[in-house]
């Protein structure tokens, strides 16, 4: 088998890269020298990343991914693979939240997080996983977990739950795959300053109650867990694996 330092250009696949730390994720690969396939379920959403990526100077591939249809992961793959013709990185990104009391949570809304976070991140790491084997190649997986699934939190027990399993999941891909070469790593950030987070960011009252958890009183940028990404993607990681790095300031470190 090769090893990650093997000749030729690294590709890597971020999912949910329209924004936030997908986006940012993708263009530090670039800037690292991979070329990167970027995901989107609405795929116009990812002109701003393609243009950075081209701007790195790494070839891309416009991606349409909705995790929660193995159809559509498939597809997906087969979309970048076709393109790339290998692929060395995968990166979990795609997730939802929700905020809701456990006393109100409806089977619906359990059903699409666990089918987004829980699933997409498995077969999507399914098919990585069946690539490297198939091809014998080394390679990683990172998956972007939350503390939300390491430590209890209001109203978001669906999501953390969700995360949780990432974090555990991580884990057990980790241990059963290592025989391939293939790592296994999770990113468990807290809370980071991102478009879809914008909604609560609004309220000074609760940016400030937020804040003064954090030992380090400040949110995480998106462009601080695309560095951790780009190193658990690269081979100064390469004896990295089933590991969960937290990002969150200080918070669970009480
Ligand atoms: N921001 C934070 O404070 C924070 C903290 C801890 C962990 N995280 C985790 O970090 C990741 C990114 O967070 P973010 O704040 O950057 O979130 P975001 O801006 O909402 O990005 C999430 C991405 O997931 C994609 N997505 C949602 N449902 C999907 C589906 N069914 N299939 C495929 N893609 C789907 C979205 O793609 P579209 O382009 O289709 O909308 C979007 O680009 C998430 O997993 C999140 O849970 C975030």
């Amino acid at each position: 088998m090769q090893d990650e330092k093997s000749a030729g250009r690294r590709t890597a696949f971020v999912t949910g890269a329209s924004q936030g730390i997908g986006a940012a994720t993708a263009v530090a690969l670039a800037r690292d020298g991979f070329d990167v396939a970027v995901s989107s379920t609405r795929p116009e959403k990812l002109s701003d990343v393609l243009e950075q990526l081209t701007a790195a100077g790494a070839r891309t591939a416009p991606v349409a991914l909705d995790v929660c249809s193995q159809s559509s992961i498939e597809q997906a793959m087969a979309t970048v693979l076709a393109a790339f013709g290998r692929l060395d990185v995968l990166v979990n990104n795609a997730g939802i939240t929700l905020q809701r009391s456990s006393l109100d949570v409806t089977q619906e809304e359990w059903d699409a997080v666990m089918r987004t976070n829980l699933n997409g991140t498995f077969f999507m790491s399914q098919q990585m996983g069946r690539h490297l084997v198939a091809t014998k190649r080394p390679g990683c997986i990172i998956n972007i977990a939350s503390t939300h699934g390491m430590v209890g939190f209001l109203q978001r027990s669906a999501y953390g739950i969700s995360k949780a399993a990432i974090i555990h999941m991580t884990r057990m891909l980790a241990f059963e795959w290592a025989e391939h070469g293939i790592r296994v790593n999770a990113i468990a950030p807290g809370r980071v300053d991102t478009p879809s987070r914008a909604g609560s960011y609004a309220d000074p009252k609760h940016i400030e109650m937020m804040l003064n958890r954090v030992p380090l009183h400040r949110f995480a940028n998106s462009e601080e867990i695309a560095r951790a990404a780009c190193y658990l993607a690269s081979p100064q990681a390469s004896y990295i694996t089933g590991h969960t790095l937290v990002m969150d300031g200080g918070v669970t470190s009480y």
